[in-house]
């Protein structure tokens, strides 16, 4: 073989192993964005006014099928990262010691983790037996907590952030109307313990613009004043500027007031 004719056959060698080399890193990229599409469509964040994602699950008072079982219910669905860990703990203790205060809601709640019911039973046994926490002891869970190994009702509800734990559950929290319509979402990272008193104030803060067809200003506690929704009409905006029932800073910032009382008239069972 002369060296042109050598030279030649080594280029050409040399084009195919790269083309080889780029096929392959295409495939590659193929399969990675493939996963990722799967990934992104099993661990789905819901959004706020769709249907609950259904499901059928194992929990500590048996099997449910949510969110039918809980029909003609609020349910606040919340998952947790582990067992037998201690920001986990706390927020269990607290969320027992307030189940009859979000009962009297008409609300349920329905915890989840990725662990098995034998772990969760025993969890919940030394919760019982064992912890305190502000104030609270021989805390008594008897919600159900959902067993989520397979991780398939965490990934419906975008529980699962891999940035955070690829295998834990954030403090997710879901609050589902009695039409199994999802209201409003939260997401806590893992060293963050909830404010249960934030929990129960959205409760009563959906049920109560629900109920009065009004909205809740900011930090607003029941018993302060609401914002009447805005006019839609120029004619209901010189109107709302005359109404003596409702205190207006301009057309569109009026409140009105409704006691502690009348919402909990309305709402509480
Ligand atoms: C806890 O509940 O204490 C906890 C769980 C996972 C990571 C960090 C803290």
């Amino acid at each position: 073989m002369n060296w042109f004719a050598f030279i030649c056959e080594y280029d050409i060698l040399i084009v195919v192993i790269i083309n080889k080399k780029k096929n392959m890193n295409n495939k590659k990229e193929e399969t990675k964005n493939k996963e990722e599409n799967i990934d992104e469509k099993e661990n789905r964040i819901p959004v706020i006014g769709e249907k609950a994602p259904s499901f059928e699950a194992k929990t500590t008072q048996g099997k449910i099928s949510f969110p039918d079982d809980f029909e003609g219910n609020w349910v606040i669905l919340f998952s947790h990262p582990a067992d037998f860990t201690p920001v986990c703990s706390s927020e269990f203790m607290t969320f027992a010691s307030m189940e009859k205060k979000f009962e009297d809601l008409n609300a349920k709640l329905v915890g989840l983790s990725v662990d098995g019911i034998h772990s969760h039973i025993a969890w919940l046994r030394t919760i019982k037996e064992k912890l305190v926490h502000n104030g609270i002891e021989g805390a008594d869970v008897k919600f159900p907590l959902i067993e989520d190994i397979s991780m398939d009702v965490a990934k419906k509800y975008g529980m699962i952030q891999p940035e955070e734990s690829k295998t834990e559950a954030v403090r997710a929290v879901f609050f589902i109307d009695p039409d199994g319509i999802i209201r409003t979402l939260l997401y806590y990272p893992l060293s963050l313990g909830r404010s249960f008193d934030e929990l129960y104030r959205i409760l009563i803060g959906l049920q109560t613009a629900d109920e009065f067809g009004v909205a809740t200003p900011a930090d607003w506690q029941p018993g302060d004043d609401v914002i009447v929704p805005p006019a839609g009409t120029s004619e209901e905006a010189e109107e709302r500027m005359n109404d003596d029932s409702i205190t207006c800073d301009d057309w569109f910032f009026c409140k009105k007031n409704i006691s502690k009382k009348e919402i909990e008239k309305k709402i509480k069972n």
